[in-house]
């Protein structure tokens, strides 16, 4: 196949979505709608051109891979938005893509199919269609007998016989860059919205003899445009279901995908089992053997395997390694690193926090701030105090340590291996080796033998 430069149109205001943000800016599946498309052009192509106009600076800013912009200032049609990139049209020479921004499902199989058959077929131009029940409002193909395209006739332009015609046309074409370079000197704007449409490319191959052909596809989803609310909706359930679907082929088991919401960038490996109301987010990494009860929502975090991870936790932007037991309840927030078999339980948030292997805070704790070595238990109740109204400062904690229920911890502070708190202390100074503190404030208690 000959090499592909992709133009995405992505100018239009977007009048429909009634926002603040630009249309091709609203998420699906935690990524905008832009991104989708040229995260698919960009497997595909060996250049981007990305056409912004309303709200371009919010629309280059969304944009991470390496896409060369060209300003449409003026939205003037899809025609005069592929022209604003004709310097570049010029210099390729091989197949050119058309996609709109708005159309975030089309698969890369699809557009690799098509440039194929366009091959092939040796077309000049090749458009993308489907057949449509209710056509209302896209522009309708009309063929000859040998079925090749003869012309594309906009709703507003079209007759009334023209407007029964089924066949739709997507937007999406394939068409080889010297036929599109003379194209767009054709152009004109003499039509119903007075606006330069790129469906009369087709009139121009046609006037060079060019061979214009239909590649039509069953999969009306997939060129399903999003231009309201209601559409972002599909479009974010098809996403969903397709990613759910792709989790599932490499091995994990999603007891029900129509409530589990899990975003394009997540890894997880086989064997996990995700319960009913998860959300998973951003560039969360999960590994193998895992439980993920009900109601969990992890965002941008890396969890390893054999974890036991109960309901309902909020857990973001952190590491949690093996074979821990997380919640009910725990909220986990930005920060913390969880070692091998640490338990973090029922109603405890911990924050900044690094836990080494097999400690374990329980119940009703917040650790914020700390380190806490390995094979210590924190008692229920247990507060961190790490702020003391003007900064935040850091608890250090050893190795087998023993705190008793109901301490607080008043930070900067640091309790050696093996030291102890009793319950309800109030813990100000550091803690020796070995040493227990008790009462308010803490002090060190001496065990009297005469007693
Ligand atoms: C277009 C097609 C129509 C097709 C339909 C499919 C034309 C003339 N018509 O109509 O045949 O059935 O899509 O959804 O092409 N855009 C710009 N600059 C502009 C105008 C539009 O970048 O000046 C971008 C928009 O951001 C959008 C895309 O082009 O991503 C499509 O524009 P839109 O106005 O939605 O075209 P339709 O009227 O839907
Ligand atoms: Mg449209």
């Amino acid at each position: 196949m000959s090499d592909l430069l992709t133009v995405v149109l992505a100018a239009g205001k977007g009048t429909r979505m009634k926002s603040d943000t630009n249309k091709v800016l609203h998420k699906i599946a935690g990524k905008e709608m832009v991104n989708h498309v040229i995260d698919t052009a960009d497997k595909i192509s060996s250049k981007v051109i990305c056409i912004v106009g309303h709200q371009a600076e919010d629309v280059k800013e969304a944009i991470n891979s390496d896409v060369n912009f060209k300003l449409q200032s003026e939205q003037l049609g899809t025609g005069h938005a592929v022209m604003q990139a004709k310097n570049e049209i010029e210099n390729h020479s091989g197949d050119v893509l058309i996609l709109y921004a708005d159309i975030p499902l089309i698969k890369e199989k699809t557009l690799q199919d098509m440039q194929k058959f366009h091959d092939n077929q040796s077309a000049n131009l090749t458009i993308i269609t489907t057949l449509l029940k209710n056509p209302t409002g896209y522009g309708r193909i009309i063929k000859n007998e040998e079925s090749e395209i003869i012309k594309i006739v906009e709703e507003d332009d079209a007759t009334s016989k023209e407007k029964k015609i089924n066949e739709i046309n997507s937007g999406i074409m394939c068409i080889d860059s010297n036929s599109l370079v003379k194209a767009l000197d054709d152009l004109d704007n003499d039509n119903a919205q007075n606006e330069y449409y790129l469906t009369d490319v087709v009139d121009s191959v046609r006037s060079e003899k060019g061979k214009i052909l239909s590649y039509q596809i069953d999969d009306k989803e997939e060129i399903t445009g999003v231009n309201d609310r209601v559409n972002l909706s599909k479009a974010e359930k098809t996403i969903r279901e397709r990613i759910n679907k792709q989790h599932m082929i490499n091995g994990v088991t999603i007891i029900d995908p129509q409530t589990t919401y899990i975003d394009e960038n997540v890894e997880i490996g086989a064997d996990t089992i995700i319960y009913p109301f998860t959300y998973i987010e951003g560039e969360t990494k999960i590994g193998s053997h895992n439980i993920i009860k009900p109601h969990n929502h992890i965002i941008d975090t890396v969890i390893g395997d054999h974890n036991n991870i109960k309901n309902s936790n909020v857990i973001k932007e952190s590491i949690i390694k093996s074979q821990c037991n997380i919640g009910p309840f725990a909220h986990i927030r930005p920060g913390c690193i969880v070692a091998d078999g640490v338990k973090i339980g029922n109603y405890v948030e911990i924050k900044k926090a690094d836990i080494r292997e097999k400690t374990k805070v329980p119940h009703l704790s917040y650790v914020g701030d700390a380190e806490i070595g390995t094979q210590t238990n924190v008692g229920a109740g247990t507060i961190f105090a790490n702020y003391d109204g003007k900064n935040k400062h850091k608890t250090i904690i050893g190795n087998s340590v023993f705190i008793g229920s109901n301490s607080t911890l008043v930070a900067p502070l640091k309790i050696e291996n093996k030291g102890k708190t009793g319950a309800g202390a109030v813990v100000t100074k550091d803690v020796k080796e070995d040493t227990t503190v008790i009462g308010v404030p803490a002090r060190e208690y001496i065990e009297n033998k005469d007693d």
